[in-house]
């Protein structure tokens, strides 16, 4: 072994000890005839000083540049008094410099690691090897592993067995496209890579593991956002014989245990709330509780109004009239609420209509509004008192579709919490439970709102007279308003999974084709079981404070789904091409 000790660890009781170092020259200053050099490892910084009596090694510290990598042994001194640094771990102490060799030099790196400077994330990824140096990378990486091993420990503690699944694989339907893989060996036939180990978890389940887990990679070719990524990784667990009860009360153990050995937090109460309840107060199926506003549903005052934007939803079952009160908002200028107005515009909202509370005891005279001209002063003031309007307040209001509703003022809530700084405490984590079994697309088809695996909380018979309404068995653990993970009991009965099937208008053959072997297991004594998965990536994220899941994942990929790095995806060999039996379109090839 080459070093002794990593610099972020020295400390006042090595004093008088021989160390030796190795890491990178972080930063390197000339100070009255001494030159010192800033090392850095993977645990930190360690100040050495090279002092000119040794004259060889002087003129090597001397010729040293930012980023060379070098080994260096000398003594551990306690600094002199005031020259303490409270930033650095190693900061009471220095090390006098004996020897120094340069294991490798580097180039002037892209960009500067000893000081802030603002670097577009695209050259941070194309250099994420220079950019994971930064201790606050290094930092976030060290926490995931922490969070993992925490994870593992419990999870083997309580019995799970860690399975790992296939990577080549045929689609598993969560929702989003698949990655595909052509075949060499079966020409014109692709692999698809996992969505998720679902119908692996459960197969394992048949055939009796009883409790599984596995750190799994899952592949989704969708939109990306800052926190989601074309291939991230789940924990992924699945269970036999237990209830939603059981296993919400096992993984909410394990998120309160990591929160504790990782960061020393105790969680309070985890809150239940029905989706239906979250959509009508939050607008979200993932609220933010930390936020303490509302929706509040307006649309029965306003049916008869004579002002179109309103009484056209206000009479629409497909549509939602809701206000959201902000307390003390009234004091917000014009230009804010022009810059709100367009912030809802990105969620489909064509308008937000608002008033502004100035003194209720005037009655209108006492209210400033574009709208209140068009409403009856005893409808307005029902409205108000539902809010629970009071001088000083602005209360906002959305009438549209009701998704566009929800996803407007729902995203408007959260904004203007975080702007006027209402957050009421820093961790809220929460379930929702009860969700529908499915979700209405614009055509009118059904679409499952978890996955078509998910036990509905009906009959066979009841879930085919009326699908929309059939509530599910699934749940989400939400945390600060990011859904961290989402998982369901399962249907463990064939003829209940064929009636999912058809309400979702996979024929008899398309079932057959593509989940035949689903069906077969669930003919041979599969038991009733569940299970969950969480975004392992999303939790660091939020652990960490960070902005966006690349920010905890090594080699991320970019909003493009690229790797600037590898240049990935990249082109191939006409040669591979032709091993894979696939030809490109001649209007690919121009592009
Ligand atoms: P679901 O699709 O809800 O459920 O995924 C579970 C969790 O995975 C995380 N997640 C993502 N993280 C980063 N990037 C993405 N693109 C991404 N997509 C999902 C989220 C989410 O809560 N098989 C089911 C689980 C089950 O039923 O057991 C599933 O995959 O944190
Ligand atoms: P208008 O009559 O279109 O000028 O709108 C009057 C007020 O209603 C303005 O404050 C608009 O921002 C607002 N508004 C318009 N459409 C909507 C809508 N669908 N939901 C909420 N407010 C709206």
């Amino acid at each position: 072994m080459m070093r002794s000790h990593y610099c972020g660890q020295l400390n006042e009781s090595l004093e008088g000890q021989e160390v030796t170092l190795c890491g990178w020259v972080h930063r390197r200053r000339d100070h009255g005839g001494v030159i010192f050099l800033d090392i850095r490892d993977r645990e930190g910084l360690a100040q050495v000083v090279f002092d000119p009596d040794r004259a060889q090694t002087f003129a090597k510290a001397d010729r040293v540049r930012s980023e060379y990598v070098v080994k260096i042994t000398g003594k551990v001194r306690l600094r002199p008094a005031g020259a303490n640094n409270a930033n650095m771990a190693s900061g009471a102490i220095e090390v006098l410099g004996y020897e120094l060799e340069v294991l490798n030099e580097a180039e002037t790196p892209p960009f500067s690691l000893n000081e802030y400077t603002d670097v577009g994330e695209e050259t941070r990824l194309r250099y994420r090897f220079i950019d994971l140096r930064r201790p606050e990378m290094a930092e976030k990486l060290k926490l995931r592993s922490r969070v993992t091993s925490s994870i593992r420990r419990y999870l083997d503690e309580n019995g799970f067995i860690d399975v790992e699944t296939p990577i080549l694989t045929r689609a598993t339907p969560e929702g989003a496209r698949d990655y595909l893989v052509p075949s060499r060996t079966h020409p014109g036939s692709f692999f698809a890579l996992p969505q998720s180990p679902q119908l692996f978890k459960q197969l394992l389940m048949v055939a009796g593991f009883d409790r599984y887990y596995q750190i799994a990679k899952c592949f989704r070719d969708e939109d990306l956002r800052a926190d989601r990524q074309p291939e991230f990784t789940q924990i992924d667990i699945e269970t036999s014989f237990l209830d939603e009860d059981d296993i919400i009360g096992i993984t909410e153990k394990m998120i309160r245990k990591l929160f504790k050995e990782v960061l020393d937090l105790e969680f309070g109460e985890f809150p239940h709330m029905p989706f239906s309840e979250a959509m009508s107060r939050y607008g979200s199926d993932k609220p933010d509780l930390r936020i303490p506003l509302e929706l509040v549903d307006v649309a029965d005052q306003l049916k008869d109004v004579d002002f179109k934007v309103f009484s056209g939803p206000a009479n629409d079952p497909k549509c939602r009239i809701a206000a959201l009160r902000v307390p003390g908002g009234g004091a917000m200028p014009r230009k804010q609420i022009d810059d709100y107005t367009k912030f809802v515009g990105n969620y489909g909202a064509k308008g937000l209509a608002y008033i502004k509370v100035n003194e209720r005891a005037k009655g209108v005279e006492g209210l400033q509004s574009p709208i209140v001209k068009n409403i009856p002063e005893a409808n307005l003031n029902v409205i108000l008192d539902r809010v629970g309007a009071v001088d000083g307040d602005i209360v906002f209001f959305g009438a549209d579709k009701t998704k566009i509703v929800c996803d407007a003022l729902g995203a408007l809530r959260i904004k203007v919490g975080h702007d006027l700084n209402l957050l009421t405490c820093e961790w809220a984590p929460m379930w929702v439970v009860d969700f529908p079994m499915f979700e209405e697309a614009e055509d009118g088809s059904l679409n499952s709102l978890h996955h078509p695996f998910t036990s509905p909380k009906c009959t066979p018979a009841e879930l085919e007279a009326n699908p929309a309404a059939a509530l599910s068995r699934a749940y989400d653990m939400v945390l600060n308003g990011t859904e961290l993970g989402g998982g369901s009991i399962r249907i463990h009965d064939k003829a209940m999974q064929q009636t999912v099937f058809r309400v979702l208008g996979i024929s008899e053959a398309e079932q057959e084709e593509k989940f035949g072997f689903l069906l077969d297991a669930l003919k041979f004594g599969a038991p009733p079981h569940g299970g969950l998965a969480f975004g392992l990536d999303r939790l660091v994220m939020l652990m960490t404070g960070a902005q966006s899941i690349r920010e905890v994942i090594a080699f991320p990929k970019t909003q493009s789904a690229a790797d600037v790095m590898t240049q990935a995806p990249g082109e191939v060999d006409p040669r591979q091409l032709r091993d894979l039996h696939i030809r490109l379109r001649e209007q690919v090839k121009a592009d």
